[in-house]
């Protein structure tokens, strides 16, 4: 049984999907959880669940791609606690175009979110871990970052830029006791997968790849995060690991 009492954590797009899970998932391991999402009302409504079960929230409205946002955020959050042990990057987004059609807005928006997101929150979370010489940084990337997603290279990108940056992050934050990780999720059942999930080709073949013969359901990936920000991962750190159902195997 993992406890994660005491342990202060921060969730970005944790308003619905797979980042509430993680939220609800770290907060019933103990955790007290500061839930950031874009939108205020998703964000205050995962923040109550967060109460419920019996931990503190804090429910921070804020663009993970806005520095002085993000900035504003990580202020709130200093103020409330006087530490932070676990960072989830999870905020994430993509928009549908061939790599032909593919305009510069929507390369940068999703770039944006994805990974320069998920700079901002890394870097603010890792000066405050370097403090007080520990914390768990975990990075929500995606299978697309070693495989392909159709119709999506600046999604693939920004994904396997995650695992670039974590790579180097892990290897500066290591002596001060910092782990940084990311899960790959494959496909999830979340509104952000509902176009693909209702292409019944799609489907079928994504099925037939996968040996566990399902797509995951947001707790699946929740458990690994939870997993990654207690004292049973202390000794891993730069890695990237798939929860798909075994679809991509390495
Ligand atoms: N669903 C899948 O199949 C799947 C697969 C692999 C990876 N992922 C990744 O998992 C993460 C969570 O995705 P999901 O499926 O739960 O998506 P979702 O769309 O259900 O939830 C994403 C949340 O992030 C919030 N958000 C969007 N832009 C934001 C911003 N700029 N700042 C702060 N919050 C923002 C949204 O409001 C939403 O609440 C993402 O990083 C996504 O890329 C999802």
């Amino acid at each position: 049984m993992i406890d994660l009492t005491g342990r202060k954590a921060l969730v970005t797009g944790a308003g619905r999907g797979i980042g509430r899970a993680i939220a609800v998932a770290l907060a019933r391991a103990g955790a007290d959880v500061a839930v950031n999402d874009i939108r205020e009302d998703l964000a205050v409504s995962t923040a109550a669940v967060v109460t419920a079960v019996g931990r503190a929230s804090i429910a921070c409205a804020a663009d993970v791609s806005r520095l002085t946002q993000v900035e504003a955020m990580f202020d709130l959050v200093k103020q409330r606690w006087d530490r932070l042990d676990i960072m989830v990057n999870n905020a994430g987004v993509n928009t549908k175009s061939s790599l032909l059609t593919l305009s510069e807005k929507d390369w940068d928006y999703v770039l944006g979110v994805n990974l320069k997101g998920v700079f901002f929150c890394t870097q603010a979370a890792a000066k405050i871990m370097v403090e007080q010489r520990y914390g768990r940084i975990i990075s929500v990337a995606s299978v697309s970052a070693k495989s392909h997603l159709p119709m999506a290279a600046h999604y693939c990108a920004s994904k396997a830029g995650i695992v670039g940056f974590n790579r180097e992050a892990a290897r500066e934050l290591g002596a001060y006791g910092i782990t940084v990780n990311a899960v790959c999720p494959g496909l999830t059942e979340t509104e952000l997968s509902q176009e693909v999930r209702a292409d019944p080709e799609f489907m079928l073949r994504r099925l037939g790849e996968t040996p566990l013969g399902r797509i995951a359901k947001p707790e699946d990936i929740a458990g690994l995060a939870v997993f990654l920000a207690s004292d049973a991962a202390s000794h891993i750190t730069g890695q990237a690991f798939n929860v798909d159902g075994g679809a991509v195997m390495y």
